[in-house]
């Protein structure tokens, strides 16, 4: 459980807030480059850490993340017109370049320079294989883009899916770094694959451990044939839950990233991101996609209880509700929009989540007594990270994880590229 006060902290991401420092240090992803896909296209409204905020991208391809409010007198710019360079406001004209520079106020007398004194909210971006991401804290701050795996891959191999999560973002996250729930919330009676490998043992053994990118999840479950069938996962600072999914086990093919942006304090914005490692991604593996509506928001959801389907809950799955990603939000929507974990009994399974929770409070604390937050990337020549890999894998019961996956060190990235390369397709 955490005190009401940890709760608050851990929980609240708006301007001024710890937390909301925090997250603010780091890249996190602001909306889908099919949001703005064109030059001069219409404009985006983006509900971020709080902030109401407008993307666009301009004549010459370059993206604008800009306060929503006019600067004049407030008037929305998700209405204006991307023209020349610049975004314009409806009501009286004033335009705006990327960076927020008040470059045109043409209901001012002609000569007027008011327009250099003003300086609009704009972020910086950066677009990377289908997600446009942004930096929301003090310029001076900013750290390089990391190079994670899933960014350095050709677009093909990789996918995306958005859709709003109508719960604070710790909840969603939270359900990354809970393995056990795997044996219930999303089993299914008709999967032989998933029935075998997670209804035969329940409880699985835990262990954490601390890396330079967060926290390292492995959850081990009992399997036939004198095997264990070994998950790891991985919590990525600020928002990221890196799990093994959509390809078979002992495939280290590549693995799923799911992402909890804060939109407020009440919505979070989940990103879903997969890829492969050296082919294209089929469009049927992205079976998510039919779950989301063109807004982003999902057709099942709490105002319709989901259409749970009560007969398909004794026949077909546990929850009677379709799409892992329903059953996620149906879990974790449900709690409240903020829940109170002072009023939660944790048990032996949920040691995943004390861990990762250990470590965001840390990190929120550390940050109030001026230290430098973990994780964030100075050094272009360790801008490298293979060892956040996940895996799902049936190794035989005498042989350890660590045993087999030996590359899932920090020290395995003082190899070169290649050498971790050859030894994590060795252990595949
Ligand atoms: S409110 Fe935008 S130009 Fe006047
Ligand atoms: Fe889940």
């Amino acid at each position: 459980m955490l005190s009401n006060q940890d709760n608050e902290l851990v929980t609240r991401t708006n301007p001024g807030t710890p937390m909301g420092d925090l997250l603010r240090r780091y890249w996190v992803p602001a909306l889908l480059s099919e949001e703005i896909p064109a030059p001069d296209c219409p404009p985006a409204r983006v509900k971020l850490l709080g902030e109401d905020l407008v993307a666009f991208r301009d004549t010459r391809g370059r993206i604008g993340l800009i306060g929503e409010r006019c600067a004049h007198r407030g008037t929305s710019l998700f209405f204006g017109r991307n023209e020349e360079c610049g975004l314009r406001c409806v009501y009286h004209g004033w335009k705006y370049d990327t960076e927020g520079n008040v470059v045109d106020t043409p209901a001012e007398p002609a000569g007027s320079d008011y327009h250099k004194k003003l300086r609009h909210t704009a972020y910086p971006t950066h677009e990377s294989n289908g997600i446009i991401y942004a930096y929301l804290g003090p310029r001076e701050l900013m750290p390089i883009f990391p190079n994670y795996e899933w960014t350095q891959v050709p677009l093909e191999f990789t996918y995306v899916t958005k859709g709003l999560l109508e719960c604070n973002y710790l909840q969603g996250l939270e359900g990354e770094c809970d393995s056990s729930h795997l044996s219930f919330l999303h089993r299914s009676f008709t999967n032989e694959r998933n029935q075998a490998l997670y209804k035969s043992d329940t409880a699985p053994f835990y262990e954490t451990e601390d890396t330079d990118f967060g926290v390292r999840l492995i959850a081990t479950r009992n399997a036939a044939d004198n095997q264990h069938y070994v998950r790891s996962s991985a919590f990525v600072m600020p928002v990221y839950g890196c799990v093994p999914a959509g390809r078979p086990t002992n495939e280290l093919e590549g693995y799923e990233i799911h992402t909890y942006v804060p939109a407020d304090d009440t919505r979070c914005w989940r990103y879903d991101i997969g890829f492969r490692r050296d082919r294209a991604v089929r469009d049927d593996e992205v079976h998510r996609r039919k779950q989301i509506k063109s807004d982003y928001t999902r057709i099942r959801n709490a105002r319709n209880n989901y259409l749970q389907d009560r007969q398909m809950q004794k026949t077909v799955n546990f929850t009677g509700i379709e799409d892992f990603l329903n059953h996620d939000a149906c879990a974790t929507e449900s709690m409240g929009a903020i829940f109170d974990r002072s009023k939660e009994h944790l048990g032996v399974s949920d040691k995943a989540v004390i861990a990762v929770r250990k470590f965001l409070l840390s990190a929120v604390k550390e940050l109030q007594d001026g230290k430098e937050p973990p994780h964030l990337v100075r050094d272009a020549q360790r801008n490298w990270f293979p060892h956040v890999d996940c895996f799902a894998y049936l190794l035989p019961r005498n042989v350890t994880w660590r045993q087999h996956f030996d590359y899932l060190t920090e020290s395995a990235l003082k190899e070169n590229p290649a050498s971790f390369a050859a030894r994590q397709k060795a252990a595949s």
